[in-house]
């Protein structure tokens, strides 16, 4: 883990995998995760931790299924949204986007229980840069 600042857009200029998260450094248990997503994520839900998001570049969606109901949360370049643990949850882009989560250290990107995972989408706890 460096300890010289890091420059997010260098960081994601670094790498072209989609829906593979890299952790670009840790504050006290958790990662901070950047990833590139464009396209689908896996239905999946996280059963011991809140997942938090922040849009860097582009527009994240996330549908939710809460309460045997499903909604979409809409976030614009700069939005920050958690989704609650034990939510299940997809995000998505249409266009493509460039987001930030925090995850305790060891948190799996499809989460504890998930439908199948497609091809497209990286099964991990994060990667290094
Ligand atoms: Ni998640």
């Amino acid at each position: 883990m460096s300890n010289e600042p890091i420059d997010l857009q260098t960081a994601l200029a670094g790498f072209d995998d989609l829906w593979s998260p890299r952790i670009v450094t840790r504050i006290n248990d958790y990662d901070v995760r950047i990833a590139k997503v464009a396209g689908e994520h896996v239905w999946h839900a996280h059963d011991d931790t809140d997942e938090f998001f922040l849009v860097l570049d582009g527009e994240l969606r996330i549908s939710l299924r809460e309460g045997g109901a499903e909604r979409v949360v809409t976030l614009p370049t700069g939005s920050v949204y958690v989704v609650p643990r034990g939510v299940e949850h997809r995000p998505s882009s249409s266009d493509g986007a460039s987001i930030l989560m925090f995850e305790p250290t060891g948190t799996s990107s499809v989460g504890d229980r998930h439908d199948e995972v497609p091809d497209h989408v990286d099964a991990t706890t994060g990667h290094t840069l």
